[in-house]
């Protein structure tokens, strides 16, 4: 097979890698790919949201299927576009189609989907514009801390949790005045869930699901989850909390209902469906919904996943991931984010980056890396993932932490203590 993957970062990396160990496949692109998907497949200067480029690519080359990274083109409708277009509609898309990917492209539409199908979360109202009195209302009905997330995709930037109710009721007034633009013209405020977060990802094909290797990821800049929000720092899996039993519920009152409630509304779902859990008191919750695999999660997944993930995409388009059996490596994984000095905020780019060829034992997953004159150079805040197995978790932070000693960059950063609160 030829498949083309669309995204750039080090989840897409880690897809990647693990496309490439398939006996099925000939041939793997990214677009645009970076500087590590480039040593497992081969870059193509394309965006992942140019769908017309994107169509030509996949004529031009005989692509037999599409796998889509990031959820910027799920939310513009790639799926949709390759289904409405007589030279593309017999190749696969690995993707939910555009109404699937509101799932994550509106909050407000998640927690009515959830309310719908008596899928636990977090009770909730949402407000616009007209409604903002009534929304300080709802309010003064909840405890602190308060939850406040912009209906919209905000790039992760659009989840407030204030302390106060005089904060609360000043940043509502302040989204829904246009703080994240059209995307905070619908606020959310709901509960706050004290607990511990899990990530569940599963394959669906609109009928049957496959679950992968769940994962936690540390979001926080700053040691004992401090600081300003990131894209993730670093991951782990599994998550010892996210045993047998806790699965079986999660499968029980989430997955099912999930994957039955889009079939139910006739909403055309084959692709990643990532399930923000938190646990609260042993019991499972929603956050959110994402309609794509997670960053840094995916760089722990990948180690894990025994299975041919071909074979798993196959069937998914096909229609019988029923009769697939998901197999995992029983090891730990975990991967350690090197970042840009000053991410999440300002941060300068094009350092070269010294010693990933001294790396043994670990896989190096590229995230916001260039090649520039034959040198791998920083690209973004999030610049390289240091992946590892272990006999326990232990065991492979050990690995990672050494090894990322190895990778260096001007200003390089990393969390030391990924993990340690499991
Ligand atoms: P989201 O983008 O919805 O995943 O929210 C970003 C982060 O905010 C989550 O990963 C949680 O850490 C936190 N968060 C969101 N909603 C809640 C909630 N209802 N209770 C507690 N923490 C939350
Ligand atoms: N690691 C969380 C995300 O990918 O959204």
């Amino acid at each position: 097979m030829k498949i083309l993957l669309l995204g750039s970062g080090g989840r897409e990396h880690a897809l990647a890698w693990k496309i490439a160990q398939s006996t099925k496949v000939k041939k793997l692109y990214i677009a645009p790919g970076n500087a590590g998907t480039a040593e497992v497949g081969e870059n193509v200067s394309i965006k992942a949201d140019d769908f017309d480029e994107i169509k030509n690519f996949v004529l031009c080359n005989q692509i037999d299927m599409v796998v889509v990274g990031p959820e910027d083109p799920l939310v513009k409708g790639i799926y949709d576009y390759f289904q409405n277009d007589a030279e593309l509609k017999n190749i696969p898309v690995i993707g939910p189609s555009k109404q699937g990917a509101v799932l994550e492209g509106s909050k407000d539409f998640a927690k009515a989907f959830m309310l719908r199908h008596g899928i636990p979360t977090a009770a909730y109202q949402t407000f616009n514009g007209d409604t903002l009195q009534q929304g300080k209302e709802f309010l003064r009905t909840l405890k602190a801390p308060y939850v406040l997330k912009a209906d919209g995709l905000c790039a992760g930037k659009g989840v407030l949790i204030l302390p106060t109710l005089e904060e609360a009721e000043k940043e509502l007034e302040e989204m829904l005045g246009g703080m994240f633009g059209n995307a905070s013209s619908r606020v959310v405020i709901e509960e706050f869930m004290s607990g511990i977060e899990c990530s569940v990802f599963v394959l669906t094909d609109g009928k049957d699901y496959a679950i992968l290797p769940e994962a936690k990821d540390y979001k926080r800049i700053g040691e004992g989850d401090t600081g300003l929000n990131t894209g993730g720092m670093g991951s782990v899996s599994p998550v010892p909390f996210a045993d047998e039993a806790w699965m079986k519920k999660v499968e029980d009152r989430i997955i099912r209902p999930t994957v039955e409630g889009l079939a139910q509304e006739g909403i055309d779902y084959k692709g990643f469906i990532f399930f923000g859990l938190i646990n609260v008191d042993g019991e499972p919750k929603v956050i959110e919904y994402n309609v794509r695999m997670g960053d840094p999660e995916t760089e722990s997944v990948m180690l894990r996943l025994k299975t041919d993930i071909v074979d798993l995409f196959q069937a998914v388009a096909q229609q019988n991931l029923g009769a697939c059996k998901v197999e995992f490596d029983p090891r730990s994984a975990v991967c350690v984010m090197l970042v840009s000095g000053g991410y999440p905020g300002a941060y300068d780019k094009g350092f070269p980056i010294t010693g990933i060829d001294q790396v043994e034992g670990s896989v190096v997953f590229h995230a916001g890396t260039a090649m520039k004159d034959g040198q791998v150079v920083t690209s973004g805040g999030r610049v390289i993932a240091v992946s590892s197995y272990g006999e326990t978790k232990e065991e492979a932070l050990a690995k990672s932490f050494q090894e990322a000693q190895k990778i260096q960059f001007e200003k390089k950063y990393f969390r030391s203590d990924i993990g340690k609160d499991l």
